[in-house]
C-alpha cells in the first residue's frame, strides 16, 4: 500500500503535496519523491529514500510554481528494496513524462520485457516503471514516431489522454495511477483498477489521491472514482471516461470526516479499518499468484527450486505472536499434503534449532520482518545448514535480507498493534505455499489443485460476507462484555484460531482470555468453568464437528454460556446459547473466515470498555528486543 497524490490550481503545487504526502505517510514511508510539470516544457522531480520531511528539506528553496501541475507519492515497497532509484514518480526515456502508481501491475515482466526489446531502458526494479514507458510508447505511436513536434495545446493534451488511455488497457493487476506530461503542464490524468483513488474538487484547483486525507484540508467534495475508471484533472474541471474512451458521470459527494477520521477511512480505529481491508488484503495477497484454471500455483518471485522442494524431508515454522498461530495453521495445512511440518516459537527455538539440517526449509513468518526472537531463530536454523523461507508483509526488512527465499503477503501497512489483515495475508500466503509445494511433490494432482485454487480466490467475497454481518457481531459481543474470562476452543485447523481469538482479547481488552485444543478440556481446563463462563467454540463443519459438539455439551452443563461460531452446515448441529455464522468451505479453508468474528468479537468488547485499541498498554507493533 503506499499513498499518491496530485495537484493542478492556483496555489503553490509543492506546498500541497508536500502536505498531502505528510497526511498519507501511514500509508507507507520508506520513500517518497514528486513531479512538477514547469511551463517550460521541463519537470521539476525529486526523490529521497527516506520520510516526506527530508523531501520537503530538498524543495524548500524552489520559486513559486503556481497553476502548474503534480504529482507525489509515499511508498512502501512491493517490487525493489526502498531505494532512491525505486521511489516515485517514475520517468520515461525522454525524461518528459511522470507517473505515481499504488498498486501491483501483475503482468508487468511479459510488458517490460517487450518494452526493453523496442528500446526503452528501465532504471529500477519497479512494476510501476512500466506504466511510463508504456505510455511513452503510445504516445510515440500516436504522434507518428516522435512526440517532440510542436503542436496546439489541444492536440497534446489529446494524444496524452489516448496515450494514458491505451497504456492502462494493457495492465492486468491493481492500480490507482497518476501521470503528467511536461508539455501539457495543466493537466493531471488519473485511474483506478482495484485500488483506491478519489478526485477532489476544490475552489483554488482539483486534486487526485488515494484517500481525502491528502486534501482534506482545501475541500470536501469528492469524487470517489470507480474499477475502470480515468479521470482528466485540470485546474477548473474534472471528467471521467471510461477504459475505451467513453464519457462517464459520477457523483459529486460531500464528506464529513475530519483528517484523523479520513486516514481510518471513516472507522474510529485502525483496527476495525484494517479488519475490513481483510477481502482487499486477501486479494493482494493471491493476486497472480493462483492459477485455477491450469492447476498450478504460479509463485514466479519465489525461486526455490524444484529438487530441493521435492527432496525436503521437513518444515520447520518459526514466529512469535499471531504469526506463530498462523505457523500453526501453516503446519495443518502441509500436513495434510503429506509433508512432516513442526512448528516452534522463534523465543523458544534454539534446541530444534540443532536437530536440523540441509534438508530441513525453514519457514519464517513476521508481518514486520524485524521481531528480533524470529531474526534470531533464522539465524540459528541457518548455523545448523537448513534453508531460510520469510513469509513477511515488509519488504527489504532484515529477515528477508537474512533469508534464502521471500515471499511477501503484500498487505500493505498494518498500523493497529493488533494484527488483523496481517495474519490473514500470512495464511494466505501459506495456503499458495502449501499448494505450490504439493503439486511439485506430486501429492495435488492437476484436478484438485485446480479445485484448491478456486476454493482460495473464492474466499475474499466469503469475508465480506461475515464483515457485513457486523451489527450482529456487534450486539454479540456487547452482552459479554462484563466478563472477566474467556475459554477459546476448536480442534484440528481451528485449533490455532481459537489461540487467536484468545490474544486478540487479551492483547485489546486487557481481560483473560485462554486458548484451549478442545479435546484438553477434560484433562484439565474444564475445572475452571464456572456458571456463565464464556466459551467460544469454532463449530465448523469437519469431521470432528461431533466431538466439538461434545465439548460445548460438557461446558455447558457445568454452566458456561456458550457461543459458537458456525458454519450454513454446521449450525443445525452445534448446540449452543449463541451464534455466529459464517459461510461453509471445506475445513482446510476454515480459518481464513472463523477468525473474522473473533477480530471483530475482540475489538467490540474493547471499544465497550473503552481501552485504547490500536495502541494498547504494554505493546508495540514491532518487537525488536529478546
Ligand atoms: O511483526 P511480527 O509478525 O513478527 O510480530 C509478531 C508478534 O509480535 C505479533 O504478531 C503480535 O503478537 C501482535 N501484536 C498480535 O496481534
Amino acid at each position: 500500500m503506499c499513498g499518491i497524490t496530485g495537484y493542478v490550481g492556483s496555489r503553490q503545487t509543492d506546498d500541497v503535496l508536500i502536505e498531502g504526502l505528510c497526511r498519507l505517510e501511514y500509508r507507507g514511508y520508506d520513500s517518497c519523491g514528486i513531479a512538477l510539470a514547469q511551463k517550460n516544457g521541463k519537470l521539476y522531480l525529486n526523490r529521497v529514500s527516506g520520510r516526506v520531511q527530508l523531501l520537503k528539506n530538498q524543495v524548500k528553496e524552489r520559486p513559486p510554481q503556481h497553476g502548474m501541475a503534480g504529482i507525489g507519492h509515499t511508498r512502501w515497497a512491493t517490487h525493489g528494496a526502498p531505494s532512491e532509484e525505486n521511489a516515485h514518480p517514475h520517468t520515461d526515456c525522454t525524461g518528459e513524462l511522470v507517473v505515481v502508481h499504488n498498486g501491483i501491475i501483475e503482468n508487468y515482466p511479459g510488458l517490460k520485457e517487450n518494452l526493453i526489446d523496442s528500446g526503452h531502458s528501465f532504471r529500477s526494479e519497479t512494476d510501476t516503471e512500466t506504466i511510463v514507458h508504456l505510455i511513452e510508447a503510445e504516445l510515440k505511436k500516436i504522434c507518428g514516431g516522435s512526440f517532440r513536434k510542436k503542436a496546439p495545446a489541444e492536440t497534446l493534451e489529446r494524444n496524452f489522454f489516448e496515450a494514458f488511455r491505451r497504456a492502462v488497457s494493457k495492465l492486468e493487476g491493481s492500480f490507482a495511477v497518476s501521470a503528467i506530461w511536461s508539455r501539457c503542464p495543466e493537466l493531471i490524468i488519473s485511474a483506478r483498477m482495484h485500488s483506491p483513488l478519489v478526485i477532489g474538487k476544490g475552489k483554488d484547483g482539483n486534486f487526485s489521491a488515494s484517500d481525502v486525507s491528502a486534501f482534506l484540508k482545501y475541500t470536501k467534495q469528492v469524487y470517489f472514482a470507480e474499477d475502470g475508471d480515468i479521470a482528466v484533472i485540470k485546474k477548473d474541471s474534472i471528467l471521467f471516461y471510461d477504459f475505451k474512451g467513453n464519457t462517464l458521470e459520477r457523483k459529486l459527494t460531500e464528506i464529513e470526516w475530519d483528517a484523523a477520521m479520513a486516514e481510518k477511512g471513516g472507522y474510529d480505529h485502525f483496527m476495525l479499518k484494517e479488519i475490513h481491508e481483510q477481502p482487499a488484503a486477501v486479494e493482494n495477497t493471491l493476486r497472480g499468484r493462483t492459477m485455477p484454471m491450469d492447476g498450478d500455483f504460479v509463485i514466479r518471485e519465489l525461486g526455490i527450486p524444484s529438487y530441493f522442494i521435492k527432496s525436503l524431508e521437513q518444515i520447520q515454522f518459526v514466529a512469535c505472536g499471531t504469526a506463530n498461530h498462523a505457523a500453526l495453521v501453516g503446519c495443518r495445512i502441509f500436513g495434510s499434503f503429506g509433508i512432516p511440518c513442526f512448528a516452534e516459537f522463534a523465543s523458544e527455538f534454539s534446541d530444534r534449532a540443532k536437530m536440523l539440517n540441509g534438508k530441513t526449509l525453514v519457514i519464517a513468518i513476521s508481518q514486520s520482518g524485524e521481531t528480533l526472537d524470529t531474526i534470531i531463530a533464522v539465524r540459528e536454523a541457518r548455523a545448523a545448514g537448513a534453508k531460510i523461507l520469510a513469509v513477511t508483509n515488509t519488504v527489504g526488512s532484515t529477515l528477508t535480507r537474512e533469508s534464502d527465499y521471500t515471499l511477501y503477503t503484500r498487505c500493505g501497512p498494518e498500523i493497529g498493534v493488533a494484527s488483523t489483515k496481517a495474519f490473514l495475508g500470512q495464511l494466505a500466503s501459506l495456503y499458495i505455499l502449501a499448494g505450490h509445494f504439493a503439486v511439485i511433490r506430486g501429492t495435488l494432482d492437476d484436478s484438485q489443485a485446480e479445485e484448491y485454487a478456486a476454493e482460495l480466490v473464492k474466499l475474499p467475497r466469503h469475508i465480506e460476507k461475515i464483515l457485513a454481518d457486523e451489527k450482529n457481531i456487534r450486539k454479540t459481543a456487547e452482552t459479554f462484555s462484563k466478563s472477566e474470562h474467556f475459554l477459546f476452543i476448536s480442534r484440528r485447523f481451528n485449533y490455532p484460531i481459537a489461540l487467536e481469538g484468545a490474544l486478540k482479547i487479551k492483547e485489546i481488552s486487557y481481560v483473560h482470555a485462554e486458548g484451549y485444543a478442545a479435546g484438553e478440556m477434560k484433562h484439565g481446563p474444564i475445572a475452571i468453568i464456572y456458571p456463565g463462563m464464556p466459551v467460544i467454540a469454532i463449530a465448523v463443519s469437519s469431521e470432528n464437528l461431533e466431538l466439538v459438539n461434545g465439548n460445548m455439551a460438557e461446558s455447558k452443563a457445568r454452566g458456561a454460556d456458550v457461543l459458537a461460531i458456525v458454519d450454513e452446515k454446521s449450525a443445525a448441529i452445534a448446540k449452543a446459547a449463541h451464534y455466529i455464522k459464517i459461510p461453509y468451505v471445506p475445513e482446510i479453508f476454515s480459518p481464513m473466515l472463523t477468525v473474522i468474528p473473533l477480530q471483530m468479537f475482540a475489538y467490540y468488547i474493547a471499544l465497550s470498555k473503552g481501552c485504547d485499541i490500536d495502541k494498547p498498554r504494554n505493546l508495540a507493533k514491532s518487537v525488536t528486543v529478546r
